[in-house]
């Protein structure tokens, strides 16, 4: 800044790109490219729509549509049928195309890249993503900008699998344990879907969706197919042959957290803070029903081994169970999909799960306490404890013995499903303590 105090320059990256992103990516985005313009990169601004070419005359916002469109010299005005950027706004964007409209995005910032070197923790990150491997030798967790594949017993890391995805909300083992799907991102910049080879470790497919990111999803039995929700309220599919998007299908009105697959990869079921678990045909995404009555924010579900019941829960911290199929033709806003609910929890809850022959259930969330219930009855057969804060992810062993817990204190446990009495507890990423300023700031 001047002596004279002269306004900064407009940043792209700190102002304009964020109003963008909040006021025109709805319609502008690459899943949506209304009139062909996708508005959340520089390189799409530039390149700009069908009708007026580049959105930007660098230096004339009088002849960049991206300005002329907002105050209506071009009609029609933008946002289509939203309400009138407020006169700052269009102030920004004016001045940032009469001052040369600069790209000022941090080199850091574009186009992340998996780290080279395997990232150095102080303490341990909360753990989102869990699954054991189906010959159930491998425990895979969740790191930050990575999946550390550990010994099933924790003894040993036996790989690390270095991604640009700050976090990993779900991962999955194809049936036949030769391939592993992680589903994350970094919040308010890009979602991402990983598949990782598991004898080279080496990442096979990266396949970017949305500007934030994903969270839990499924895999259909063949492994052809992934299905995840998203926080621009979508449902996704993506064809892990091709790394093709099949569909995104908004049926949802709020984040969609966590989709199923049926037993028979025909159908999904998604659950959304819009309080909905909605029945969709899994190959087009098209809507079905709602499985639910409409109750409480749901945060997750899981579906039985071996038929086509659904677990859901979230805010109103009880468990319910229900069939995907209705049994009697009745109102939609009937309950008679229920077949069972659990004990109320002492938290939301925020992960469930079966056991493999599905005789056991058991339940996570903010109380940190994972009871285990036996399903057809629905008592409480056990009660793992030890976790210091919320649970967010519960994963069985395929033996159907243990279940896997991890969540906020980033300590992973291995429970006896039977007793709930604890097998083992380790901390997943190797912690080390800064020694130095120099140490500290690679950790930072
Ligand atoms: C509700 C959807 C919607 C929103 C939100 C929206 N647009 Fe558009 N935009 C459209 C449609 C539809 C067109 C094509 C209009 C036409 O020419 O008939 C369009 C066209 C454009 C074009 C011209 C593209 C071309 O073909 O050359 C620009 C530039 C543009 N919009 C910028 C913006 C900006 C900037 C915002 C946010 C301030 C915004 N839009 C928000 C729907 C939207």
């Amino acid at each position: 800044m001047s002596a004279l105090g002269a306004a900064e320059p407009a940043s792209y990256y700190t102002e304009v790109r964020p109003l963008l992103q909040v006021h025109c990516s709805g319609c502008h985005q690459p899943a949506n490219k209304l009139s062909g313009l996708d508005i959340t990169t520089y390189e799409g601004i530039l390149k700009g729509g069908a009708k007026h070419g580049s959105a930007l005359v660098k230096g004339t916002p009088d002849n960049s549509p991206l300005v002329s469109l907002v105050t209506g010299k071009l009609q029609p005005r933008m946002p289509m049928g939203g309400a009138e950027l407020a006169p700052e706004a269009v102030d920004l964007l004016t001045r940032w195309v009469r001052e040369g409209a600069e790209d000022d995005t941090p080199a850091e910032a574009k186009a992340p890249q998996a780290p080279t070197e395997p990232p150095v923790y102080a303490q341990a990150p909360t753990i989102t993503g869990l699954a054991f491997s189906p010959d159930g030798g491998m425990l895979a967790v969740g790191g930050f900008k990575e999946i550390l594949l550990h010994k099933a017993d924790g003894s040993n890391i036996e790989g690390r699998l270095l991604g640009r995805s700050d976090k990993i909300h779900s991962i999955h083992f194809s049936a036949d344990g030769k391939r592993l799907v992680a589903i994350g991102g970094t919040p308010a910049r890009f979602g991402e879907l990983q598949v990782w080879d598991l004898e080279s470790q080496e990442l096979i497919r990266s396949v970017t969706s949305t500007i934030d990111t994903l969270f839990a999803g499924d895999l259909s039995q063949d492994g052809k197919w992934a299905v995840f929700g998203a926080a621009d309220k979508t449902v996704r599919m993506v064809d892990l042959e091709t790394g093709e998007e099949v569909y995104k299908a908004g049926h949802h009105e709020d984040w969609v957290l966590q989709v199923v697959f049926g037993i028979d990869g025909k159908r999904i079921v998604s659950v959304s803070r819009d309080r909905a678990a909605k029945l969709a045909d899994a190959a087009t995404g098209a809507f079905q029903e709602n499985v639910n009555f409409l109750r409480d924010k749901l945060y997750a579900v899981a579906r039985h081994p071996r038929r086509d019941y659904v677990l859901v829960g979230g805010e109103d911290r009880v468990p319910y169970l229900y069939t995907m199929d209705r049994p009697r033709a009745l109102k939609i806003a009937d309950d008679s999909t229920l077949v069972r609910k659990f004990e109320e929890q002492d938290g939301k809850i925020f992960a469930l799960a079966f056991s493999p022959d599905g005789s056991l259930a058991a339940v996570g969330g903010v109380s940190g306490e994972v009871p285990v219930y036996d399903t057809e009855t629905g008592e409480r057969v056990a009660s793992c404890r030890g976790h210091d804060g919320g649970i967010f992810v519960i994963a069985f062993h395929p033996d159907g013995k243990r279940l896997a817990t991890g969540g906020f204190d980033g300590v992973v446990r291995i429970f006896d499903a039977s007793s709930g009495e604890e097998v083992q507890s380790f901390i997943p990423v190797p912690i080390q303590q800064a020694k130095s300023a120099d140490d500290a700031q690679k950790a930072g």
